[in-house]
Formats: C-alpha cells, structure tokens, sequence
C-alpha cells in the first residue's frame, strides 16, 4: 500500500507515520508537509510543501497513492472562524481534489474529532468547521472515505504534541492517561491506535464512513514486529 501523509510533523501525524513505517503492507510513504519530520527511512519520503491552498505546482507527485492519511490540523483556541476555516476546510479540500481526481482508487481518511457537527449547524465554530469539511470529503468521488473522531489522544513512543496547551496537559496527566484509555475506552485512545486503525480501514475498510473514539479502539490491531535497531 502506498500512502500519502499530511500533519506527520505533528502528534496524531508522528503517530501515524510510525506504524506506517513499522507494517510491512505499507510500502512507501510520502510525507508533505512545510517541515521535514527528521526520520530517515527506507520507506519514506518528504516533499517540503509551502501552499497548502494550492498544490498544482506538485500535480505530477501526487498519483500512484492507495490511501491518504489526513493528520493536518490545529487547535481552534484563539482563532477566529475565518482563519480556523482556511486552516481546516480550505487546507484539507486544496488537497483532497487533486488527489481524488488522481487517485480513483484512494481511500482517504481525515482525522476531525470528537464532537464533529455533521449537521454544519450548530452553535459550536470548530465543530461546524470540521463537520463542513468531512461533509465535502465525503461527496468527493474516492473509493471510500472515512472520518476519524478521536476523542483524546495520549501520545505514545516519546510523541509529543506541538500545541503548549496539550504539552502541559499531557505532562501534567501523563501517567494517569492509559489508565483513563483503558477505563473510557469512548473518550480516550492513543496515537498507535489511531494509526493501526487508519491502516486497517484503508486495507479492509470498514462498515461506517464516520469512526468515533470507540470505534478507533476497537479497530484490530495486529501484531508488530519489533522496530529495528537505529
Ligand atoms: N491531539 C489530540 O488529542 C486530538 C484529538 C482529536 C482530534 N485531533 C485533531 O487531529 C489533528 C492533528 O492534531 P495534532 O494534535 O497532531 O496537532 P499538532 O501536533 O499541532 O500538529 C499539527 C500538524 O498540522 C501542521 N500544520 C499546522 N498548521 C499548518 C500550516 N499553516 N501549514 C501547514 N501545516 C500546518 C503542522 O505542521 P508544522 O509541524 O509545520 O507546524 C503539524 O504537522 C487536528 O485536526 C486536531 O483537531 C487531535
């Protein structure tokens, strides 16, 4: 399987792109993103991108994809609706397009959150937002797309989160978090799960387009086989 990566310089994107490189069914992963993510390895490759609204000048790179893994996204503290939407919406849909009209065969799947409204009205900004934009992900023609709505992500492997507020926040629960994924398996689960999930409905699919917390937790994970030596 080949994927395409966007956000892997962030928490939920390091997450996923390390269970990329550790599942032997996934061959190659291109990472685009504005920053190198500073891995080195067989199966990856970087294209340092600085328009996220405009992808045209890398068309030619973006065919030959089985699955886009979608980890590009920011807090909505202290932003207004305008810059959040260009961020959200405008970031993910310049994006999608192309690589839908490219890559019939891709199954794509967008990481939103916990508390998404689909219905695109609700008195919520980010909610509305990020349910605009998986409304528009899904009317786009890819084999299949999923929506992924995490609740709370503990990051895991020495992950860090770029965002102040989820660093002290993880700092300070830190050890009590996997105690909390195992007891509310609904609101919390981690950046591994996340990513085994995201590879294993882009392989097997799965039978909702919209994947909450505990439908992320339960999603199979496989064995994997020890990361090599350095
Ligand atoms: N963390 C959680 O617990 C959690 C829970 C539920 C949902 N989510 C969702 O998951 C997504 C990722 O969250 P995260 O925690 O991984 O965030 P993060 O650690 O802040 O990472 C954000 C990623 O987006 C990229 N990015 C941000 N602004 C950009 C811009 N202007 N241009 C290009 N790239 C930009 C960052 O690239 P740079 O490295 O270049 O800044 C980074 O790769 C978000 O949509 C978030 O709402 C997160």
């Amino acid at each position: 399987m080949n994927v395409v990566l966007f956000g892997a310089t962030g928490m939920v994107g390091q997450g996923v792109l390390r269970e990329c490189l550790r599942d032997p069914q996934v061959t190659t992963v291109l990472s685009i993103s504005r920053s190198a993510t500073g891995q080195h390895h067989p199966k990856l490759r970087e294209l340092i991108h600085s328009d996220f609204l405009d992808f045209s000048a890398i068309e030619d790179e973006l065919s030959g994809f089985d699955a886009c893994f979608f980890c590009l996204g920011v807090s909505s503290a202290g932003i207004k609706e305008q810059d959040y939407r260009r961020l959200t919406y405008d970031f993910t849909m310049a994006a999608a397009r192309p690589l839908a009209r490219l890559n019939p065969g891709m199954t794509f799947v967008y990481v939103s959150g916990m508390g998404t409204d689909g219905s695109e009205r609700g008195r919520t900004m980010w909610a509305r937002v990020k349910g605009q934009t998986e409304n528009a992900l899904l009317a786009l023609p890819f084999k299949a797309a999923y929506m992924f709505r995490p609740g709370v992500i503990v990051p895991l492997h020495g992950i860090k989160s770029k965002t102040r507020l989820y660093r002290v926040f993880y700092a300070l629960t830190g050890p009590l978090l996997p105690l909390l994924e195992a007891a509310f398996p609904k609101y919390v689960t981690t950046t591994e799960r996340v990513g085994r999930a995201m590879i294993d409905v882009a392989r097997h699919g799965a039978t909702r387009r919209v994947l909450e917390n505990s439908d992320i937790n339960v999603v199979k994970t496989q064995p994997q086989p020890p990361a090599p030596s350095p």
